[in-house]
């Protein structure tokens, strides 16, 4: 396995066409990274989707598995999905082929069953906060994250699902990493580094990580307590790993992180000097980010 080497993972039409909050290139390096992970593992571990929405992220892992395992038969029960499964304004805006005629609040789990389709059979679903689950009493081989919306959840994946990863064998792959909206995930990646080892990227979003050890049982909300100057080395190193637009997105994940924590003389310390880079690099995404985040008088002249 090489860094890079997902690119060509050929995925289905079904997959493509899958209604998710991926780009291609994420849908095939879930894919592609499922696969590997079943082929370190074999038989032992789960296929654990953390944030399914309606289920393209879990078919996309499914089908990965599908390529080199004998039989989806022969791999059993091994997937779990978690997801609220609760429409919200953004779903329903951005999937009217799927969501019309929902309100806010209203469960999708019927759009769910039907995307995921015959692979049903496969899957455990959860749902609800995933905080409220049922805990896990198996190993993990493959941990799709994209569930993050806080510290409270990330905390969770830090307490329930790392210490479940199986060193050098098991496969992390994050969401949302390359993405300003939530600081405290390349915060903890960074901070945990002696146990991830940081290994390929996919646009947009998409960090993948090795296991280097076993992950110990700790306070998963210790990182949320860390020094801010260390909190925002943390994320220089994590926006390092990267060029571009994508270390750019990282920059501004410090300007938010900032401001969230309440220190507007800091946002316009951090905001000041990577305006110009923000701007450049940013996506009209990131850059409604950073107006979100930071009072306009602040970020332009
Ligand atoms: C970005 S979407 C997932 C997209 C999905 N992976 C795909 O393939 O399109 C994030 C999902 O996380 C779910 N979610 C957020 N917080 C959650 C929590 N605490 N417990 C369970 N699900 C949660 C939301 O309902 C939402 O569907």
């Amino acid at each position: 396995m090489k860094p890079g080497d997902f690119r060509t993972w050929p995925i289905s039409d079904r997959l493509a066409a899958a209604p998710a909050m991926l780009h291609p290139s994420e849908r095939r390096a879930i894919s592609y990274f499922a696969g590997k992970a079943y082929q370190f593992c074999r038989t032992e571990g789960l296929f654990v989707d953390a944030g399914s929405f309606v289920g393209g992220s879990l078919v996309a892992a499914i089908e990965g598995v599908e390529r080199v395992a004998p039989s989806l038969g022969a791999v059993g029960q091994r997937f779990i999905a978690y997801d609220l499964f609760k429409a919200n304004e953004y779903m329903i805006e951005k999937y009217p082929d799927h969501f019309s005629g929902r309100k806010p609040g209203e469960e999708f789990l019927d759009i769910f069953y039907k995307v995921i389709g015959d692979y049903r059979g496969l899957v455990e679903v959860h749902k609800g906060d995933i905080i409220d689950a049922p805990r896990l009493d198996s190993r993990i081989a493959f941990l799709f994250v994209d569930i993050l919306w806080s510290w409270k959840t990330n905390a969770f994946a830090i307490e329930e699902l790392y210490p479940r990863l199986m060193p050098g064998k098991s496969l992390l792959v994050h969401q949302d990493f390359v993405y300003p909206y939530y600081p405290w995930l390349p915060i903890s990646m960074e901070y945990y580094s002696d146990y991830f080892e940081f290994f390929d990227y996919a646009e947009y979003s998409t960090a993948i990580y090795r296991v280097k050890k076993s992950f110990p049982k700790t306070n998963g909300l210790f990182v949320a307590g860390l020094d801010i100057d260390v909190q925002l080395a943390l994320l220089d190193a994590a926006a390092n790993r990267f060029s571009g637009w994508a270390r750019g997105c990282l920059t501004l994940a410090k300007v938010i992180h900032l401001w969230q924590k309440d220190s507007p003389c800091r946002v316009v310390r951090v905001a000041t000097p990577c305006r110009r880079a923000i701007w450049q690099r940013a996506s009209g995404r990131t850059v409604s980010a950073i107006f979100q985040a930071t009072p306009r008088r602040l970020i332009t002249r």
